[in-house]
């Protein structure tokens, strides 16, 4: 249980802060609004519906947050003046922290709920011009149903060479191959030649899927049981992107399919063979191919 509670914990986490609820003031004859319940982080009221759509809620939001900032400042050392693109951005809970050290650099939040990118436009992006939160309507059984593109059309506006760091949480995790693939042949072309991608992934082999399942350290089962295309297990039939995991053969091929190169691999301690403090997922860190 005390491990379950530390995975739980790496994908989330306890917060001292206290969950507020917006008040409204109605004015007289007019009809009173819903009271929307929001989480009060660094002076932004979330509403609680959007962050839970994103994983997790007020209880984990704030150590989530801690932890996936230290990570991205131990493994690839994001500057202030770094040109910053996040696929995945949820409800800010990157964005926020960030918005306060990238000073003179810039941010791009990518997602696929159009509530939560117009939330980070009017709530973020309204008080940091730096930050741009783009929308993206792809169809998704998880976390948009109505969508009417798929990733692989995505054209990120983005300029060739223009971004110093990308990194991605918990994406990779719900992404088949092709999905992954394309998102790397647009990172190549967008990263400048120096440039670094940080993205949270499953990876598995014989001893993993082992380890996993005698273990079963997470709250979700992981047990990827179903192979669905060669090096590429889900977890779950009834809902397939709910965790997808990878054999590093099939990261090899999506890395030199799309000319991006492995710079670390960092095990989590998801599977419960590894035990990596500061990661529950497996990371890949990438630069371009030379
Ligand atoms: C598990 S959540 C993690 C959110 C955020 N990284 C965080 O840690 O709070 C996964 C996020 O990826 C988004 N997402 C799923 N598929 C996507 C895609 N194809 N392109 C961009 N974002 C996607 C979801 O809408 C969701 O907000």
């Amino acid at each position: 249980m005390i491990v379950k509670a530390l995975l739980r914990k790496l994908i989330g986490s306890s917060s001292t802060e206290k969950i507020e609820v917006a008040s409204s003031s109605p004015i007289q004859d007019t009809p009173v609004q819903p009271v929307q319940p929001v989480f009060n982080f660094k002076g932004y009221d979330i509403p609680i519906d959007l962050m839970a759509m994103t994983g997790g809620g007020p209880d984990t939001f704030v150590e989530i947050s801690d932890s996936h900032q230290a990570n991205l400042k131990k493994w690839i050392d994001i500057q202030p003046h770094h040109n910053v693109l996040e696929i995945g951005c949820g409800i800010g809970r990157d964005a926020i922290p960030l918005s306060e050290y990238l000073t003179t650099g810039s941010y791009a939040g990518v997602d696929i709920i159009g509530r939560s990118i117009d939330w980070c436009r009017n709530n973020i992006g309204a008080r940091h011009r730096n930050f741009q939160f783009i929308h993206y309507n792809v169809e998704d059984q998880l976390h948009n149903s109505a969508g009417d593109t798929k990733t692989a059309d995505i054209v990120l506006p983005l300029a060739d060479k223009s971004i110093d760091r990308i990194f991605l949480f918990s994406v990779f995790t719900h992404l088949y191959q092709a999905d992954v693939e394309h998102y790397l042949r647009e990172f190549r072309r967008v990263l400048k030649d120096d440039g670094l991608v940080y993205a949270t992934t499953f990876i598995y082999d014989d001893a993993i899927l082992e380890s996993a399942r005698r273990t079963n350290l997470t709250i979700f089962d992981l047990r990827f049981e179903h192979e669905i295309s060669p090096g590429c297990r889900i977890n779950n039939f009834d809902v397939p992107l709910g965790a997808v995991a990878f054999t590093d053969e099939v990261w090899g091929q999506m890395l030199a399919s799309s000319g991006m190169a492995l710079t670390n691999r960092l095990y989590g301690a998801w599977s419960g063979l590894h035990s990596n403090p500061a990661e529950g997922q497996d990371v890949m860190i990438l630069g371009k191919a030379s």
